[in-house]
């Protein structure tokens, strides 16, 4: 019997799934591991935050919300736009959905039709290309190396477009590499679109907060005005105020484009938990001492994973701008044999070896389609980082090197 569609059957398992997968299993068999593949904030969800969600309960907003979110939390949506991103937007060009997960899936499935071509940059987090392949459409990696920073240039994307190309997609700053975009940078980009009006951009922000040395942010939208009526804001509550599980993300774009993403919204869900919308317009209308908090010991995590891996001969990382991530370059490991006399031909096989000689759960580059890179996530505290990467730097060291 045949139970999955045939629409499934591009979306291959992932490789971090994969490399958790391993790592619980590992676990029950009793090693000590660390899992460093995880995408989400150590940190606790602020009371106040908390507090506003039983409130909500407690006031009886235990029925079906609107479909498009609440008015409290699209009306919080749209006074965090103009406060902190410089975007005038009404209530009804704002849709509130189950994580920013949803919010992509449901602008895919309302605009792709068959083929489309969905440009994004590598490398990516892993539910862009997903989403788009089950939808039917065509995921366009636009390789982005680490010499420029892990940014799409101009030319790329120019060279990219085609007429069959429908979104692209930009992550400011990017999981897994942390890539930041500076305005000339975003304007850069805006001038090439300027000449493809066709072409939607969708910019995913999820990370604007948890930018570092001081950097400021900029909205894809404000650096470049006259898009608005052409560009998808993404964001959510999960990175910024430690939300991961409340399951509440959001978009801000034009009114058609958002009417037609409530249609799917309608089908898949009715809409996203009422109790969760409370706490997020309560986390964007309230203190933001945590979310600077939380950025300050990301920034503190980021210095302390860059000094080991520089200590570390055969891996490499640049400071990441933002996001709490190192994509650590394992290139000089490429090709070395392990005291089992395993050679490691690519960074799927490092992980592997990490994983197993070091017990320290990483996700490979060719997860977000380049390589060769390990991705470690820095949502742990600073006592088991140094712990991790003193067993990484063991576990290396032990590497037979080729000469
Ligand atoms: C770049 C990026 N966008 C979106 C999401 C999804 O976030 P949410 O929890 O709001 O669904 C993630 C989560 O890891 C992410 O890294």
């Amino acid at each position: 019997m045949k139970f999955a569609a045939s629409r499934l059957e591009p979306v291959k398992p992932s490789a971090s799934a994969w490399v958790s997968q391993a790592a619980k299993e590992a676990k029950a068999r009793g090693e000590d591991v660390i899992d460093l593949g995880l995408g989400e904030p150590d940190f606790d969800t602020p009371p106040h935050i908390i507090a506003a969600a039983h409130q909500a309960a407690l006031r009886g907003q235990t029925r079906y919300p609107p479909t498009n979110g609440t008015l409290e939390m699209r009306q919080a949506v749209v006074d965090k736009l103009v406060r902190e991103n410089s975007l005038s937007y009404a209530v009804n060009e704002v849709i509130v959905s189950n994580g920013a997960k949803q919010v992509l899936f449901n602008a895919m499935m309302a605009t792709l039709e068959q083929d489309d071509e969905v440009l994004m940059c590598a490398p990516y987090f892993g539910q862009y290309k997903d989403i788009v392949l089950i939808l039917g459409g065509q995921a366009v990696a636009l390789k982005c190396p680490a010499e420029n920073g892990f940014r799409l240039s101009p030319e790329q994307l120019e060279a990219a477009i085609t007429s069959k190309t429908r979104w692209i997609m930009l992550n400011l700053p990017s999981n897994p590499a942390g890539a930041v975009y500076t305005d000339d940078d975003l304007q850069a980009l805006g001038a090439v679109l300027e000449r493809h009006p066709d072409v939607l951009i969708l910019s995913d922000e999820i990370y604007e907060h948890i930018l570092f040395d001081g950097r400021t942010f900029r909205s894809f939208a404000a650096a470049n005005p006259s898009f608005k009526d052409r560009t998808l804001t993404v964001n959510g509550v999960s990175k910024a105020y430690a939300m991961t599980g409340w399951r509440i993300g959001y978009g801000a774009g034009p009114k058609p484009l958002i009417a037609a993403m409530t249609k799917v919204q309608s089908q898949i869900c009715s809409g996203a938990c009422a109790i969760a919308q409370a706490a997020a317009a309560a986390a964007l209308n309230g203190p933001q001492d945590a979310v600077r908090a939380f950025t300050k010991e990301f920034e503190a995590r980021r210095d302390l994973v860059v000094d080991r891996v520089a200590q570390i001969d055969g891996l490499t990382l640049d400071p990441p701008g933002g996001a709490f991530y190192g994509l650590i370059g394992c290139a000089g490991l490429i090709g070395a044999e392990t005291e089992a006399g395993e050679t490691l031909e690519d960074d799927a096989a490092i992980t592997g070896y990490i994983l197993r000689d070091a017990g320290i759960a990483a996700v490979p580059g060719s997860a977000y389609e380049l390589s060769p890179f390990f991705r470690i996530s820095t949502a742990a505290s600073t006592g088991v980082l140094n712990h991790a990467m003193d067993r990484i730097a063991a576990s290396v060291a032990k590497l037979k090197r080729k000469t």
